[in-house]
């Protein structure tokens, strides 16, 4: 009886430690292949704005949040709500991979039916972190909306993170959509 309510206990505790986020109690180090990509550990805010010549500008907040496990690769996650009215806008989940010296990739699930697999260059200049990619890959389930070319740039100069994208998609040519610029909060 006695080991029945320690075998429960400990299933009990393994559910709670399995379904727990961060999965481990300590900080893995950083995986040697993560040093080009190490900055961008860590939780980041601000503002963006969004365009593209079939729909009216937006403006939105952001959050993203880089993090790693201690195996050669970050988790990337990014929340998205609108500057008007505080409605959740885009969301998107992935992966960013060191690919070998000076490259990275990116795998990326978005909620309206999108996948990407993008790589390219990772650069450090003048104290700035440079990352472009470029999509290999648009994946799109039967529903989503037409997406044929996506452009991402990230660059980090000191505590301040810029993105861009730039997507072919409905037609139009590879087209400027999103600009945002975050600050690290954590
Ligand atoms: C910060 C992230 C993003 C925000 C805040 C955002 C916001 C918006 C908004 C407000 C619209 C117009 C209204 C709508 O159709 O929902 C829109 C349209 C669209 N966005 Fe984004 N978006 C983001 C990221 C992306 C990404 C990563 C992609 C694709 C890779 C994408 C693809 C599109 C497409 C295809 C349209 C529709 C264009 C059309 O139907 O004419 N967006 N986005």
């Amino acid at each position: 009886m006695r080991s029945e309510t320690r075998a429960v206990s400990r299933a009990r505790s393994t559910r709670r430690r399995r379904y727990a986020f961060p999965v481990t109690d300590a900080t893995p180090p950083l995986h040697p292949d993560l040093v080009a990509l190490g900055p961008l550990l860590g939780a980041w805010r601000g503002n963006g704005s969004g365009s593209y010549p079939t729909v009216a500008p937006f403006g939105y907040t952001e959050h993203l949040y880089f993090g790693h496990d201690g195996r050669p690769f970050l988790t990337y996650d990014q929340r998205t709500r609108s500057l008007d009215d505080d409605r959740p806008l885009h969301a998107e989940t992935g992966y960013l991979r060191p690919a070998g010296p000076g490259r990275a990739e990116l795998v990326v699930a978005q909620p309206t039916g999108v996948v990407e697999v993008d790589d390219g260059d990772v650069q450090m200049s003048d104290g700035v972190l440079r990352l472009v990619l470029r999509s290999r890959v648009v994946g799109l389930t039967t529903s989503a909306t037409e997406i044929t070319a996506v452009e991402r740039t990230v660059l980090l100069d000191g505590d301040v993170l810029h993105t861009t994208l730039a997507m072919a998609a409905v037609g139009q040519p590879l087209t400027h959509h999103l600009a945002s610029e975050l600050r690290r909060t954590g």
